[in-house]
């Protein structure tokens, strides 16, 4: 009897670690081909797939009792327009930080497609004090240098700032508006710069 409840039990758990390795093939099977399950692997698959997004590309700039600073920026969008509110994300760790934080007024600058250079000293690893050397620098409302020529100038107070991971998110309250009509966006687009034209609309079947 006991012999018999002893060889029903290891049967069950065989069926049961079959089944869960069955579970475990199942569930590698459906994961999708681009989603990796170490996180350096994760993260490099995200900025791959984020190159494909093309964006616009503007500088945002700060001036106060912290200090000028300025940064190049794609990771920006409307959110409302009553009151009108940008949203614009910030690496905590850039040297623009500091300054934004304590200011908490900033201007973001659309660039047109002469700025890809200007966007280049922004972008990074330049000196704060260099930045500004170059470009037409005129001041907003706010205090913030405004750039002449930009195709918008939205100056603007920061009302909200929340941490996600390396960033934070910083809604921002539009004070100011300033647009020059014509020219061409800057585009960032597969980790380069790029300008936009019009698509040629197929009047073939018309
Ligand atoms: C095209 C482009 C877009 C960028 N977009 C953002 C952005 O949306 N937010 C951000 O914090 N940094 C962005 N950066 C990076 C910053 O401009 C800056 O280089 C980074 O924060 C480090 O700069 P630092 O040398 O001043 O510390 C972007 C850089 C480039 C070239």
């Amino acid at each position: 009897m006991y012999k018999i409840l002893a060889a029903s039990i290891f049967i069950n758990i065989l069926v049961m670690q079959k089944n869960s390795a069955n579970l475990d093939t199942l569930r590698l099977a459906v994961q999708p081909a681009s989603f990796e399950i170490d996180s350096i692997t994760r993260r490099q698959s995200f900025r791959n797939a984020m190159s494909r997004l093309a964006a616009g590309v503007n500088i945002v700039t700060t001036d106060g009792l912290a200090g000028r600073a300025g940064f190049a920026a794609t990771a920006i969008c409307s959110v409302t327009d009553t009151p009108p509110t940008l949203l614009v994300c910030l690496n905590r760790n850039s040297s623009a930080f500091a300054a934004v934080n304590g200011n908490r007024t900033l201007c973001v600058n659309v660039l047109d497609d002469s700025h890809a250079d200007l966007c280049r000293l922004f972008g990074g690893g330049t000196p704060l004090t260099q930045r500004f050397s170059s470009g037409a620098w005129g001041v907003g409302d706010g205090g913030c240098p405004r750039l002449d020529g930009a195709l918008a100038s939205f100056d603007c107070r920061i009302t909200s700032m929340t941490s996600c991971g390396t960033h934070v998110v910083l809604l921002c309250e539009v004070n100011t508006v300033i647009t020059h009509e014509g020219g061409s966006a800057l585009i960032y687009f597969a980790r380069g710069y790029h300008t936009l034209a019009a698509c040629q609309t197929d009047t073939s079947s018309s």
